[in-house]
């Protein structure tokens, strides 16, 4: 599959890499052999999964001439922390618009949207973040601005693209490797990159699964977010495909039933990962889908492959604001 019609900006090195995590599976005594794909070394803006998607996005902003980024999630957000950076690299102003209270001391994500000048605004958890974008994007053009309001996660099948495109390195990799994944794993989330690997691997590498490891909703919920974007993107791709939400493999019991909440077999993940393969991953995402991955390769319910893939998002900023996480051993 060919992407580059799309126009990007180019902004981070290509293809990531792809390594084995040899001391983790002796650590988990599993029969798969376990590699992770590095999305967390896209460089911009601290890397992750959304500077793939933004690359796409964001060069789609620029050519419509916007001149400053809106953009919503939640307070120690990942995909603010890399769309303002993408914003600054494009010499743009970027509002960040911050669904829960302002914390009482700039840690993580939020001392980053600080030193990166950010325009951020904490408007709790009951409005409507949308609405509220569109009401300032209207203030912005008033104005005379040329605003670019992103949605949350770049979950839009422009920005899925970015996870079509990991995928396709994953396959070109594993082939000169000479290894076969028949499993991948990945947080799921506003489901731009399960989306973006769901039609990555049905067009480029159909015996690898995508797991997504729900990080916010119920299975059905995700199932039929992930399908939805999935098939959108195959539409946007003009590709004749088409998933429904039973095609999608989410799991929903990792994520200890609250976005943003740790949980302890999270945190044992990341600290397994660390000690084993010094690799850092998050409380909110990569640890949870990690611990997901290793209780079902310790169940030997992945043992009908030879291999099995983690994609590594990115999000480690999140430590240093869930800090009392990890003060004891
Ligand atoms: C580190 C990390 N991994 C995974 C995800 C989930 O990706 P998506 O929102 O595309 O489902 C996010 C989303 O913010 C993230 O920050």
């Amino acid at each position: 599959m060919d992407l580059s019609r799309y126009a990007r900006l180019n902004a981070f090195p290509r293809p990531t890499p792809l390594e084995e995590m040899p001391r983790l599976r002796a650590a988990i005594g599993c029969r798969p052999r376990l590699f992770v794909k590095r999305d967390d070394t896209t460089i911009v803006g601290l890397g992750g999964n959304k500077t793939r998607k933004l690359d796409f996005v964001m060069a789609e902003a620029l050519a419509q001439g916007a001149d400053v980024a809106v953009t919503t999630a939640g307070v120690q957000s990942n995909h603010c922390r890399q769309t303002l950076a993408f914003a600054r690299r494009c010499g743009m102003e970027c509002h960040l618009v911050l669904t829960g209270d302002e914390p009482a001391e700039r840690q993580g994500n939020v001392l980053i949207f600080t030193i990166l000048g950010a325009k951020m605004h904490f408007i709790g958890e009951e409005r409507d973040p949308d609405a509220y974008m569109a009401e300032l994007a209207a203030q912005l053009r008033q104005q005379g601005r040329r605003p670019a309001v992103i949605p949350i996660g770049a979950s839009t099948p422009l920005g899925a693209l970015g996870y079509v495109e990991s995928v396709l390195e994953v396959a070109e990799q594993a082939g000169a490797a000479g290894v076969a994944f028949g499993h991948a794993f990945l947080p799921s989330g506003s489901a731009g990159t399960q989306a973006g690997a769901e039609v990555g691997a049905r067009a480029a590498y159909p015996n690898m699964r995508i797991h997504g490891v729900s990080v916010s909703r119920d299975a059905s919920g995700q199932q039929a977010k992930v399908a939805e974007l999935t098939n959108e993107t195959f539409a946007f791709l003009g590709l004749d495909m088409a998933v429904t939400p039973a095609d999608i493999i989410v799991h929903d019991e990792y994520y200890g039933g609250r976005y943003g909440v740790p949980t302890p077999a999270g945190i044992a993940a990341i600290k397994l990962l660390g000690r084993t393969e010094g690799l850092i991953t998050d409380p909110v995402y990569t640890g949870k889908a990690l611990s997901g991955m290793i209780d079902l390769l310790k169940k030997g319910r992945l043992d009908d492959a030879e291999a099995v893939l983690f994609f590594h998002t990115g999000g480690f900023p999140a430590v240093f604001a869930q800090a009392d996480q990890f003060q004891r051993e």
